[in-house]
């Protein structure tokens, strides 16, 4: 993709100095302090990770060295350092403050439970062991697929335990996307529920899970089924067993096992450019003290806060904001089952009210969607305790930030705009609320440690303002990728082949304004960004082609005032081009596939049929075209290779 592609057409002149009264209170409170972790991050980078680690973690044994780059780009952090990320989120606590609350949990129907750090210690030391008496092991991995409920986090931790690998899905996804993380994975152990509520819904997770399992996953030896819903769900026998019974006979107390910092601590797999998702692998000592110091530097993260992020498990966010972070801290969190807008409209700002949240953190396209049903809404609720917001997952529009900074801040909180990804682990280039003016829209600076960058094609550096290219971090960080699970090969090429082994190409554009201030500008890879959700075209093309009429499909993406982005998909067909009520029926047909193949999330919002796709000379669908369309603009390109221009007005059509 050439530069004249990364041009920027925001410009945003409005600044907001921190306000007075939360800066007083926060732990980065002027920007001496700021300064002061930049320059010493800068000076000495190892060392500066090295004292973090040392003051945050509690080891088990200390490491020697910070970072190792002799199997670069596979870095490793600390490395003959040992620890258990479990003790460090629970066992830590437990003298202190074992009885306050770690988890206040809402659930779709409007029930409650408060956890308090003792009792998740004692529920996680319970399924470590039973985990333990099924011959799980350090290193095996175990496939998570439930709701929003604690027992996903209690899952997580439990795995964590005993240096078992987790591998979270979110429960949106289906079956059969379900199926393929386990078999690459190679999961020995599924823990699902008989379902969960959503929206006044039931997902069927043990049915979907049943039929990844009919058709494939020989790995899987068992099943831990967590009964949420009450509805009965079939349960194999010699297989599938109820997390209650499991638990019923085991202590609640389990010896750690002490990994070395570079254990694999999950895999979360992501889209990327091709059509297989990848297993993102990261470490535990790294990506430990990562979400610590970014709880602590971007959302001055205290014992005192009721912090909410309203990400799912299913998501990075979920894991090092809801599973991790808050918890190594001693935080207390809430956690929501359900969706922002059922059973009505004020649901995040009642539940902010009622559990007395301090901190929130959630997706631009849930504030659009909130902002859609009016400003009286949140003026119904009292969001006086809130003392900082955050947002996460796309670039918000100013808008929505502005929105978000009057009616749910009313001009009293800073918001952190963070940016980050699946790879990263945890947040790299942020506001530090007590400290940064704020923009609309830009998420500032990269934070201490954190070396970002913009270069062009041939990886120099650009240094000009307001120049868009390619984003990069250019030196290693402790919470990043280690590898991708299986595939090394496609670790380096994915990120360090296009700049060499020092530059991490995050996928992203961006450009960097005259005060240094970063604004993202979107993907420049085949990555879709729909809801905050990263989906990768040729994943939803391999999935269409999978259909038995389906000849051929592209899929682009054109934007949306609710999600960002939505799904354009290009399909031509194994014989006639339907018109009339088949089209509707087969564009119907066609986005119910997709979700059965990969999840809701990925469901078209339009699908349109052709004769043909636009392509070069050399057979590569033309897709800079194919955008243009998809988002209505003029078509500007040489459309002289054309085997057939009466596609054109064939693709303009919609269903
Ligand atoms: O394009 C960027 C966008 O989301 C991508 C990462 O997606 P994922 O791995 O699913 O992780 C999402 C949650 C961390 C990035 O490459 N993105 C994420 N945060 C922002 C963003 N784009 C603009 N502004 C952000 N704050």
């Amino acid at each position: 993709m050439g530069n004249e592609t990364i041009q920027s057409t925001l410009t945003e002149n409005r600044l907001f100095p921190p306000p007075a009264a939360f800066s007083r209170g926060a732990s980065i409170d002027d920007g001496q302090r700021l300064e002061h972790l930049c320059s010493e991050a800068s000076r000495d980078p190892a060392s500066f990770w090295a004292r973090h680690a040392q003051e945050e973690i509690t080891w088990h044994k200390p490491f020697s060295s910070a970072l190792d780059r002799s199997r670069a780009p596979h870095f490793a952090w600390f490395a003959d350092g040992e620890l258990n990320i479990s003790f460090n989120c629970l066992d830590r606590h437990l003298a202190r403050r074992g009885d306050k609350t770690a988890i206040i949990w809402h659930g779709d129907r409007g029930e409650t439970r408060h956890l308090s750090y003792r009792e998740i210690h004692g529920e996680v030391c319970r399924l470590a062991n039973a985990m333990r008496a099924r011959g799980i092991q350090p290193g095996d991995r175990v496939v998570i697929y439930l709701p929003m409920v604690p027992e996903a986090v209690i899952a997580m931790q439990a795995c964590a335990r005993i240096g078992a690998i987790h591998s979270v899905v979110f429960g949106g996804f289906s079956a059969e996307a379900l199926r393929d993380r386990i078999e690459d994975a190679q999961a020995r152990l599924l823990i699902t529920a008989d379902g969960g509520h959503r929206a006044g819904k039931i997902i069927e997770l043990k049915r979907a899970a049943d039929r990844a399992l009919d058709h494939g996953c020989a790995s899987i030896e068992s099943v831990i089924v967590l009964a949420r819903t009450g509805h009965g769900v079939p349960m194999k026998e010699g297989r599938d067993e109820w997390w209650h019974a499991v638990v019923a006979a085991m202590p609640a107390h389990c010896e750690p096992t002490w990994v070395g910092a570079e254990h694999p601590l999950f895999l979360l797999y992501t889209s990327g450019s091709t059509g297989k998702p990848k297993g993102i692998q990261h470490s535990t000592g790294g990506y430990l003290l990562g979400a610590i110091v970014t709880c602590k530097w971007v959302f001055d993260l205290t014992e005192s806060d009721v912090f909410w992020c309203t990400a799912d498990v299913g998501w990075v966010t979920g894991h090092s904001y809801v599973a991790y972070g808050p918890l190594a801290l001693g935080a207390t969190e809430v956690m929501y089952e359900g969706t922002p807008t059922y059973p009505h409209g004020g649901r995040f700002w009642e539940l902010c009210e009622r559990h007395g949240v301090t901190i929130f953190y959630t997706a631009p396209t849930a504030i659009r969607a909130l902002m859609k049903l009016g400003d009286d809404i949140p003026t119904q609720f009292d969001l006086s305790k809130i003392r900082l917001l955050g947002t996460v997952g796309e670039p918000i529009n100013p808008e929505a930030w502005m929105w978000y900074y009057i009616h749910v801040g009313k001009e009293r909180c800073p918001i952190v705009d963070t940016w980050w990804q699946t790879e990263t682990g945890s947040i790299m280039v942020s506001p530090v609320p007590g400290v940064t003016a704020l923009k609309p829209g830009s998420c500032a600076r990269p934070l201490p440690g954190i070396v970002a960058g913009i270069v062009d094609e041939a990886g120099n550096d650009i240094a000009a303002p307001d120049q868009g290219g390619y984003l990069v971090i250019k030196e290693p960080w402790p919470s990043m990728v280690r590898t991708i699970w299986g595939d090394d090969q496609r670790f380096k090429d994915t990120y360090f082949r296009r700049f060499g082994d020092s530059l991490y190409v995050t996928g992203d554009s961006a450009r960097r304004d005259a005060d240094g201030y970063y604004w993202i500008m979107g993907r420049v890879d085949d990555v879709l960004n729909v809801a905050g959700h990263r989906l990768g075209t040729m994943e939803i093309e391999s999935a269409l082609v999978a259909h038995a009429r389906v000849a051929e499909a592209a899929v682009v993406g054109r934007p949306d005032e609710l999600t960002g982005e939505a799904v354009v998909a290009f399909v031509v067909l194994k014989g006639q081009r339907p018109a009339g009520d088949e089209r509707v029926a087969l564009a119907k047909e066609l986005r119910g596939w997709v979700t059965e193949q990969i999840g809701a999330i990925a469901r078209p919002a339009d699908i349109r049929f052709s004769d043909n796709l636009p392509k070069t000379r050399s057979g590569k669908i033309m897709r800079r075209l194919i955008r243009a369309i998809a988002r209505g603009e003029e078509i500007t390109q040489d459309t002289s290779t054309l085997e057939n221009e009466a596609i054109l007005d064939q693709l303009r059509e919609k269903q």
